[in-house]
């Protein structure tokens, strides 16, 4: 598996990854992909993973998507994104968030090192979305 940037030809399976954002995502991809925030995981060719980021949170890289295929989960490609993304951060602090209703993404969240950092309240989604942090350096 390979960590890479997206090429023009995998913007329909990121935007597939990207479709449980509902309408807001090919607004959501086409911005990531202006601002070269996006990693993909290439597996043999077919985009199986994507990572969506900024870096202009608080001078803080915060992970705003990972999505992966759901025939390829449980086998790694989640942790080698985050692995990427962080060793590309400017900022030694990376957040990212979650709907307190993910179990899933809580639980990947602590395993790769992530700890808790506060909550939004308020959002459209209707839940809770729980905030994470993690010290990459000091
Ligand atoms: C959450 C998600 C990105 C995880 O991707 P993944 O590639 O399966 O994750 P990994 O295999 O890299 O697993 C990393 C860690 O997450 C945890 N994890 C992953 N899937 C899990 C599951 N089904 N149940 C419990 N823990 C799980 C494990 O602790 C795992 O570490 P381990 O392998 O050392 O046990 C994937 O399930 C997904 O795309 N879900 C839908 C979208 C989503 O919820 N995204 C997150 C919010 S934006």
């Amino acid at each position: 598996m390979e960590i890479r940037a997206p090429q023009p030809s995998d913007v329909d399976a990121v935007m597939q990854l990207a479709s449980g954002l509902g309408p807001v995502a090919g607004p959501f991809v086409r911005s990531h992909l202006d601002r070269h925030h996006l990693l993909v995981a290439d597996l043999d060719g077919e985009v199986i993973g994507v990572l969506a980021y900024r870096t202009d949170w608080f001078q803080c890289t915060f992970v705003t998507l990972v999505s992966v295929r759901e025939d390829h989960r449980k086998r790694g490609v989640a942790r080698a994104l985050f692995r990427a993304v962080e060793g590309m951060s400017p900022s030694p602090r990376i957040f990212s968030s979650t709907e307190e209703t993910n179990a899933v993404s809580i639980q990947m969240h602590t395993a790769l090192g992530f700890q808790t950092s506060g909550h939004i309240d308020n959002l459209p989604q209707g839940y809770r979305e729980l905030l994470f942090y993690k010290r990459l350096r000091p």
